[in-house]
């Protein structure tokens, strides 16, 4: 089962999962990291800064982005290359050119997934993936109806997800109707999850990924196959969530030689 930690705040749950990051890096590190976008990631991504300015060094990571739009030209604001380079790369001192992110060029997109898959495998596979989660329970943007076997492959946005992701663009219009993403599958390789949801219009989607059926109409529920996965949510984005109490009394009385 996942490991549920209901914090206090966004910031309190990024400090957390900076220290996973932290440990990770201390013991490797060459880690790869599999990087999210979107807003919910930005508090790690700062916490991670403060600790990079106090002497964290992670000039020696790899990283993966999770997913990128298709078809926006190269260096528009907001592809996730541009992001992942704004929110992440430059803040955090990565190596630029350790960083991928898959090609989501309409040249050659027929083949952008299997390019990306043979790069991560290269790499020796994701260490610790960081995750958010849509409104319609996707993870990446593998969205409802995503087999739990998927790979990296063009998928197209569902209408929710255009409508949410708006605030990113001038218009509704302009949010790219595809994408290619990591699958389910790709992400369930990782050797370790971390899925972070802030905000009350998460809970639902929460509650159904973490206590709900396994269902690729939830593709998050996808997680509950994975032997590690921590789960760091505010009060707001645990506020549907039937087992609260359980997940606050395990977490106060957890055994601290566990580590996340
Ligand atoms: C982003 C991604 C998506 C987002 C999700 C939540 O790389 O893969 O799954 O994590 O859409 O987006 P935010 O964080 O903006 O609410």
């Amino acid at each position: 089962m996942a490991e549920i930690v209901i914090t206090e705040s966004a910031a309190a749950a990024a400090q957390l999962g900076a220290d996973a990051v932290q440990a990770l890096v201390a013991e490797k590190p060459d880690a790869v990291l599999g990087l999210a976008t979107g807003s919910t990631p930005l508090p790690l991504y700062r916490a991670l800064q403060r600790r990079v300015a106090a002497g964290l060094d992670l000039s020696r990571v790899r990283a993966f982005a999770l997913d990128e739009y298709v078809g926006l030209e190269r260096g528009h604001p907001q592809s996730y290359a541009s992001v992942l380079l704004r929110e992440a790369v430059e803040p955090l001192g990565l190596d630029g050119g350790a960083v991928r992110v898959p090609d989501g060029s309409l040249e050659g997109i027929e083949t952008a997934g299997a390019r990306y898959e043979a790069a991560i495998e290269a790499a020796g596979g994701i260490d610790l993936q960081v995750l958010g989660i849509g409104t319609d329970g996707h993870i990446g943007f593998n969205e409802p109806g995503s087999s739990f076997a998927s790979l990296t492959r063009v998928k197209t946005l569902t209408e929710q997800t255009r409508h949410d992701n708006a605030r990113f663009f001038d218009s509704a219009g302009e949010v790219p109707m595809h994408c290619v993403t990591q699958g389910l599958g790709t992400i369930l390789r990782a050797r370790h999850l971390l899925l972070l949801a802030f905000g009350e219009s998460k809970a639902a989607a929460l509650a159904n990924a973490v206590e709900g059926a396994l269902s690729a109409s939830v593709p998050a529920s996808a997680i509950q196959l994975h032997p590690r996965v921590t789960v760091l949510v505010d009060e707001a984005a645990a506020s549907g969530l039937a087992r609260a109490d359980y997940y606050r009394y395990a977490w106060a009385n957890k055994p601290r030689w566990q580590g996340l």
